[in-house]
């Protein structure tokens, strides 16, 4: 990416100077105080457009940080009016901002450029940038050959609210600074691997991470744990969130940083379900625009997120096979650190872990190119990711996820009443149309159980979505697609006891 020279944005005079004749300049003194802004907004500012449609400025004099246009306290709307108050002692009138900001959105429209939040891919080696989040702009470069701290990135980045500062990593720790970690991270021995391959493929923005979901008892240090990963990679003011209410509050709260954490998840209702499935492949959500009525938005964004709960209860197979989940055991009364202790013991330690955790990313990523998998689970980046950390540390994580996996499915089975009830009832092998499979298994002494497929179109749609979670569950689920007399097709189903 370049960033292009401030000079060819026009200097133009704002919205009100219209008409076929080039403007007269106006008599000094007499400039309105929206052209005013502008003028001002544009002697230190250069202006764009990101690709989810907001304006943004960066600093003619400085490092290439950039600054939204609008949006909270710390908007450039709000340093404008801030210094046209101190040049004129006297406060912008709204209208002149309202004027000022269109003018500034229409300058800023010439340049479109995506901005990251705080990873970023570097399209030419396959290597990524990490922004440290502070006002000098640095950011560190992380690829198969070493990680270094650069003082610009060729990429730009964006700040939110919700962008904290991370420190400046150790040098030369190496892996055995990730024991400091475990310290105050409670995961046992045999779930550290796959923690740390979530971390090193939280670092590469372009694949599909799986949902850390981190559960425990009460007071096994969920809320702490979920805290101390977003911090290590992507620090922040407000580590973890609420479970979002419904599905605009979640990509509200999704955009506003590259690890999205929520804290104390009881249930996730099938739309929560769906939208960390779209957040965790990168597929788009539609939402309006916050400034305005009617501009809808396509938000197509992929984030590494965690969650934490004590029972989430019945899972949907799709995020199913989109989570790792990590059981927190019991802390013992006499190790448990209370938080005046655990968070400045963290402070001194986030440097070295953060040294250590782009320590092995790079070793990771030196392995990658050698992982041949002989199974494809559908997280495969991350199945990849783990295989190398496992080389790289001496352990077998992979096996513990490959097993994580068939567990969850397993227990999925019997969120959906059709897969339910063939798990249930089909106890050897059956061959037959989805309509036949409708027939057999509705029981007419009783009530129709909620989400029952009234048609064998729709047992076919179920029997599709849910033959790969059947699949890992041990089930032999295949079809002949339509290849026989009555073109209809045919299903065959053998229960895991019953395999061919
Ligand atoms: N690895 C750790 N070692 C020692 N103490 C810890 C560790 N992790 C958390 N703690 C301490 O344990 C207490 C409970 O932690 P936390 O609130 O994170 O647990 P929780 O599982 O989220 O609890 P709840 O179920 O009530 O939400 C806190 O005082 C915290 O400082
Ligand atoms: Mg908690």
């Amino acid at each position: 990416m370049t960033i292009p020279h401030a000079s060819h944005q026009p200097t133009q005079s704002p919205a009100s100077d219209s008409g076929d004749e080039p403007p007269r300049p106006k008599p000094a003194g007499t400039k309105s105080a929206a052209t005013e802004l502008v003028e001002m907004a544009q002697a230190s500012y250069r202006f764009g457009t990101s690709t989810t449609g907001e304006t943004f400025g960066i600093p003619l004099d400085g490092p290439p940080v950039t600054f939204m246009l609008r949006g909270g306290k710390h908007s450039l709307r709000a340093r404008l009016a801030d210094r046209y108050f101190a040049t004129h002692a006297k406060a912008a009138s709204s209208t002149a901002l309202t004027d000022a900001l269109l003018t500034v959105e229409g300058i800023g429209q010439e340049w479109e450029t995506e901005l990251h939040l705080r990873v970023a891919p570097d399209g030419l080696d396959r290597s990524t940038w990490i922004d440290l989040g502070d006002h000098t702009g640095r950011a560190i470069h992380l690829t198969e050959h070493g990680w270094t701290i650069q003082r610009q990135a060729p990429v730009l980045f964006r700040r939110t609210a919700l962008t904290a500062t991370l420190p400046d990593p150790v040098v030369g720790v190496g892996m055995g600074g990730l024991e400091l970690l475990w310290q105050i991270l409670n995961v046992e021995e045999d779930d550290r691997p796959l923690v740390a391959a979530w971390l090193i493929a939280a670092l590469i923005p372009e694949i599909p991470h799986p949902t850390l979901a981190l559960f425990g008892e009460q007071g096994t240090g969920k809320t702490t744990a979920t805290k101390l990963v977003v911090s290590i990679i992507d620090a922040s003011p407000v580590p973890v969130r609420k479970p979002p209410r419904d599905a605009d509050a979640w990509v509200t709260a999704a955009a506003g940083s590259w690890v999205v954490a929520i804290d104390n998840l009881s249930t996730i209702p099938p739309w929560l379900s769906d939208s960390l499935c779209r957040a965790v492949t990168g597929d788009g959500d539609v939402r309006r625009r916050l400034y305005s009525d009617n501009d809808l938005h396509v938000f197509s964004f992929r984030r590494a997120i965690v969650f934490n709960g004590i029972d989430i209860g019945s899972l949907n197979g799709d995020l199913a096979d989109r989570m790792l989940p990590i059981n927190l055991e019991r802390i013992p009364d006499t190790d448990r650190l209370d938080e005046t202790q655990l968070w400045p013991l963290w402070a001194d330690i986030h440097p070295h872990v953060l040294g250590a955790v782009l320590d092995l990313a790079v070793d990771v990523f030196t392995q990658l190119p050698l992982v041949e998998l002989a199974e494809r689970p559908r997280m495969a980046d991350f199945a990849r990711i783990l295989a190398a950390t496992d080389n790289a540390l001496g352990t077998t994580g992979l096996d513990r996820y490959m097993g994580k996996q068939g567990s969850l499915a397993v227990e999925s089975l019997d969120t959906d009443p059709l897969v339910a009830a063939i798990t249930g009832r089909i106890t050897s092998g059956w061959s037959g149309t989805a309509g036949d499979l409708l027939v057999q298994l509705t029981n007419l002494d009783e009530p129709t159980p909620k989400d029952w497929p009234t048609n064998p179109r729709a047992a076919t749609g179920r029997l599709k979505r849910w033959a790969p979670v059947l699949r890992k569950a041990g089930w032999t689920v295949t079809d002949d697609a339509g290849q026989n007399k009555a073109r209809i097709v045919r299903w065959t189903l053998h229960p895991p006891q019953d395999q061919i």
